[in-house]
């Protein structure tokens, strides 16, 4: 999905929340660069999209991969154990991050391209994200 699709796909969403209910709901949109460069092309792009919610009255947060502590999934899987579901041995910035998707109504995902994939840095990001993603651990 290119830019110009991903802010249309964020504005049709904040229209579609604010004609529902247009006084009382404030929108929350996550940002999360997985770029090492701050200030790179790729943030560039991703300021665009999280502005552009911005001016149509939604709250939003920005993360940068770069200034988080993220680590690697240890594939323990502690977060598909019955009693424990969703929740991470490993203690970093994703426990906040986490927090911060489960009650936005969006997030906007930005990599840069590495070796025709994403970026190792939003691997790790959405390794994570696992624990609440992905099917239980008697079903993969
Ligand atoms: C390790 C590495 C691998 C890259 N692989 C590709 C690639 O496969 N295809 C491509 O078009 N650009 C590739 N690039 C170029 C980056 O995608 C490009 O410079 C991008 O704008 C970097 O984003 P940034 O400014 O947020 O760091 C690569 C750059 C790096 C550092």
């Amino acid at each position: 999905m290119n830019i110009t699709v991903l802010m249309e796909k964020v504005y049709q969403t904040l229209k579609l929340v604010y004609m529902a209910n247009p006084k009382e709901v404030q929108i929350k949109i996550i940002g999360i660069n997985g770029s090492p460069r701050p200030k790179g092309n790729t943030a560039q792009l991703f300021d665009e999209a999280l502005q552009h919610a911005w001016q149509n009255g939604a709250e939003t947060t920005r993360y940068d991969h770069k200034r988080l502590d993220i680590k690697g999934c240890q594939s323990c899987y502690q977060c598909k154990e019955p009693g424990k579901e969703g929740a991470c041995v490993i203690k970093d910035d994703m426990y906040q991050i986490i927090d911060d998707i489960l009650s936005a109504d969006g997030v906007v995902f930005a990599s840069p391209v590495y070796m025709w994939q994403m970026s190792a840095q939003a691997k790790l990001f959405s390794y994570r994200i696992f624990l609440q993603a992905s099917p239980a651990k008697g079903d993969l």
